[in-house]
């Protein structure tokens, strides 16, 4: 028989309702699934984006200081490339770490950074604003995975879209393709895109920047675990895991996961999971693309590069690129 005592026991003490419906949803599904999977974008919560933050000086992990270069590099050609008067829009701006270096050069006239998380946007924007008295900055909170609706303010300028950090890198090629094509929807025929991309390179190199010596990468992953318990209600023993860094050659990704390290039971929002020792949650994927590779990626968006830079290594990429109205097919 089912009695209130035998609901009040099942009732949780710390009460989920207050959680994001999404991250409890994609948990509760990913954990069931096999293999088990979670999406990254929930390791940015306040501890993940320091970590992050962390992250990006490591001396392995090179992506921000090549692309910081790289900006600082390009600076004098994108300042041609850009008509005056136009708008650069940021994709997932979050803390707008290299948005300045850009402004700088090309002194648009507005500003939109688009980010999901609207403390950390309005936070920075306020920040940018202040740095850049003469530009006009509009704040999207929004999803940037779905279409979105530019400010009015900026709807008759040229627009330059900003994408980097190789964040598309998270995507699989499917995936990155689909939201290519919705930023070209968002910004319209005619709009560019700047987007930095990582490049595919030796393992010695790759595997490092994504398993510090330091462990700053390892608590990076772990924090996502220490995120569930905590506002998911779970009892993860987060010290039973260890984190794992992988090359996949095959479809030219670094994966992350999270391994089991026995035989385990957990609960998160009152259900039960059980894990076998060597067993993994794949949290993280990280593809990279050869030069050719990055530019075949763009077009297959709606993309046409027209300018692309590199450091003298070849690791990193940043890639300008036009949305042409649909030509005739020869
Ligand atoms: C922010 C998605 C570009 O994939 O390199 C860094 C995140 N993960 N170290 C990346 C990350 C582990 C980063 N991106």
């Amino acid at each position: 028989m089912w009695t209130d005592q035998d609901q009040a026991v099942a009732t949780p003490a710390i009460s989920t309702l207050d959680a994001d419906p999404a991250f409890l949803a994609d948990v509760l599904a990913g954990l069931a699934a096999s293999p088990k999977a979670i999406p990254a974008r929930w390791f940015y919560d306040r501890r993940g984006s320091e970590l992050f933050e962390a992250i990006t000086a490591l001396p392995e992990y090179y992506p921000t200081r090549t692309e910081a270069a790289l900006l600082e590099r390009a600076g004098d050609d994108l300042a041609g490339l850009c008509d005056p008067g136009c708008a650069v829009i940021e994709f997932g701006s979050g803390s707008s770490a290299k948005t300045p270096t850009l402004l700088r050069h090309i002194e648009p006239a507005a500003y939109v950074p688009i980010d999901i998380s609207g403390d950390f946007l309005r936070e920075s924007a306020r920040g940018i604003a202040s740095a850049f008295p003469g530009m006009a900055v509009f704040p999207v909170e929004a999803n940037f995975m779905a279409p979105v609706p530019l400010p009015s303010a900026v709807q008759g300028r040229p627009k330059l879209g900003f994408f980097p950090g190789s964040t598309i890198g998270n995507l699989t090629p499917l995936a990155a393709t689909d939201l290519l094509r919705t930023m070209r929807q968002s910004l319209g025929d005619g709009a560019r895109l700047l987007i930095g991309i990582d490049r595919i390179k030796d393992e010695s190199v790759l595997v490092p920047a994504y398993d510090d010596a330091a462990g700053v990468t390892a608590d990076f992953n772990l924090n996502l675990l220490t995120r569930i318990n905590r506002e998911l209600d779970g009892t993860l023993p987060v010290d039973r895991f260890r984190h794992r860094a992988i090359w996949n050659d095959s479809l030219a990704r670094i994966e992350m996961h999270l391994e089991a390290l026995d035989d385990l039971a957990f609960h998160v929002a009152g259900r039960r999971f059980t894990m076998k020792a060597g067993e993994t949650i794949h949290t993280e994927n990280s593809h990279k693309y050869g030069a050719r590779d990055a530019r075949t990626l763009l077009l297959a968006g709606g993309w046409t590069p027209m300018a692309e830079w590199q450091d003298d290594r070849g690791w990193f990429g940043l890639i300008l690129a036009e949305a042409r109205p649909h030509p005739m097919a020869p």
